[in-house]
């Protein structure tokens, strides 16, 4: 039985699609590199028992631990499928691009303070 799945790539997203706020503090390098939640699933008998959720929780805890111990992540992008379904990231924190409303990011650093909100008993070594 797959109750969900999602997804999870290396990406990299152009640096001037960041707001300026943004990318004055980012090294000026053409590209920000990024993890990328691709597709994200739910079982209909599955939905809005927040198992979605969950699973965009556990992409940030890799994204967070992969930026902490392996590669540099400036943050993690999801794709949503509509328009839709953006309050259902945005919830959870992630801002959507200005060229691309259905393409939205949030940055390592926010992704670690709200997993330490979320996760208070997280190992320290593991990135968060
Ligand atoms: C969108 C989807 C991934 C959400 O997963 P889920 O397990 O049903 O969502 P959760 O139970 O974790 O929902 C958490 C919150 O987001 C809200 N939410 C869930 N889906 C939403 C949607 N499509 N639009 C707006 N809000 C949504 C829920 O109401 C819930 O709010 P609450 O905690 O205040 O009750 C899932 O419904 C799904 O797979 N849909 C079909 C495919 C799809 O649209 N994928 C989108 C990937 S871009």
């Amino acid at each position: 039985m797959i109750a969900g799945f999602y997804t999870l790539s290396a990406s990299s997203i152009p640096l001037d699609t960041f707001p300026k706020k943004i990318t004055r503090k980012l090294p000026k390098y053409p590209h920000v590199p990024v993890s990328l939640v691709g597709r994200l699933a739910i079982d209909r008998k599955y939905q809005g028992q927040q198992c979605g959720s969950h699973l965009v929780v556990d992409a940030l805890w890799r994204s967070c631990t992969t930026s902490e111990q392996v590669i540099g992540i400036y943050a993690v992008v999801v794709e949503a499928k509509s328009k839709g379904v953006l309050p259902f990231y945005e919830r959870l924190g992630f801002v959507q691009f200005q060229d691309n409303p259905l393409r939205l990011f949030i940055p390592i650093k926010t992704a670690r303070e709200a997993l330490r909100r979320l996760l208070p008993d997280a190992p320290r070594q593991a990135g968060i």
